[in-house]
C-alpha cells in the first residue's frame, strides 16, 4: 500500500506514512469527522425543535377557490369557533391590505387550530412572541396549531411584502382569562372578534357558534 502511494505521489512532501490512517491525511480525516459531527448536530437540532420545542411546518391543509372564498364557506365569516372543550378553530382571511378579523379573543390555555388563506395574492401570517409564522397563498389553506398559555396581546402581522398597504396588515390575538372570556361570550361579538374594538364599524354584533 505504502509502496503504491509513494510511487504514485512521488512523495510530494506530505505527512509521513506513519501519520496516515488507511492512507488518509490527518487533516482530511479531521474534516470528514467534523462534517459527520455537523450532520449529527443538525439532526439533533431538528429533532429537538420538532419534538421538544413544538416547531411545526405549516401544512398545505387543503385547497380553496380564492374567487368564492370571501362569500362561501368558513372564511365568509372569519373568526374563532369553539369546537370542543378548550379546543378552538380560528379562520383568518387575508386580503389587500387587512386581516379579517382584526382581533381574535381567545381564552387562556385554548388550543387553537389556525387556518389562514388569501383572496388575492401572497401574504404572510406571523403572531408575535409565538412560533406561528406561515406563508399565505391564494387557493391554499395554511394551518398551524398553537396553545395560548399566557394572558396578553399578541399582534399578528403580514410578513410578505404585498404592496403599498403592507405595513397596515396587522391584528391582535387577545388572550383573556376564562372568566373574562365567558363574560364576553355571554355578551356579544366574541365569535367574530371583528367588532370588539372596531368602533363605528361594529354594526352586526349578533353571532352564534354552532
Ligand atoms: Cu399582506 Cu404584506
Amino acid at each position: 500500500m505504502t509502496d503504491v502511494l509513494e510511487r504514485e505521489t512521488g512523495d510530494p512532501g506530505g505527512p509521513d506514512d506513519a501519520d496516515l490512517t488507511m492512507g488518509i491525511d490527518p487533516w482530511e480525516r479531521n474534516w470528514m469527522l467534523f462534517s459527520v459531527v455537523l450532520l449529527v448536530v443538525f439532526a439533533a437540532a431538528v429533532t429537538i425543535a420538532g419534538f421538544a420545542a413544538g416547531f411545526q411546518l405549516p401544512g398545505a391543509e387543503s385547497e380553496v377557490d380564492p374567487r368564492t372564498i370571501a362569500s362561501e364557506g368558513r372564511w365568509a365569516e372569519p373568526g374563532l369557533r369553539e369546537v370542543g372543550d378548550g379546543q378552538f378553530e380560528a379562520y383568518v382571511m387575508s386580503q389587500l391590505w387587512s386581516f379579517s378579523p382584526r382581533e381574535l379573543v381567545v381564552p387562556i390555555d385554548a388550543e387553537v387550530d389556525i387556518y389562514v388563506t388569501s383572496q388575492d395574492l401572497q401574504h404572510g401570517f406571523k403572531i408575535t412572541d409565538t412560533n406561528v409564522n406561515m406563508q399565505v397563498v391564494p387557493g391554499q389553506v395554511s394551518k398551524l396549531t398553537y396553545t395560548f398559555d399566557e394572558v396578553g396581546e399578541f399582534p399578528y402581522i403580514c410578513t410578505e411584502y404585498c404592496g403599498q398597504g403592507h405595513a397596515a396588515m396587522f391584528g391582535t390575538v387577545r388572550v383573556v382569562s376564562e372568566a373574562e372570556f365567558e363574560a364576553l361570550q355571554s355578551g356579544d361579538g366574541v365569535t367574530t372578534g371583528d367588532d370588539a374594538d372596531a368602533g363605528g364599524e361594529a354594526a352586526a354584533a349578533t353571532e352564534d357558534d354552532g
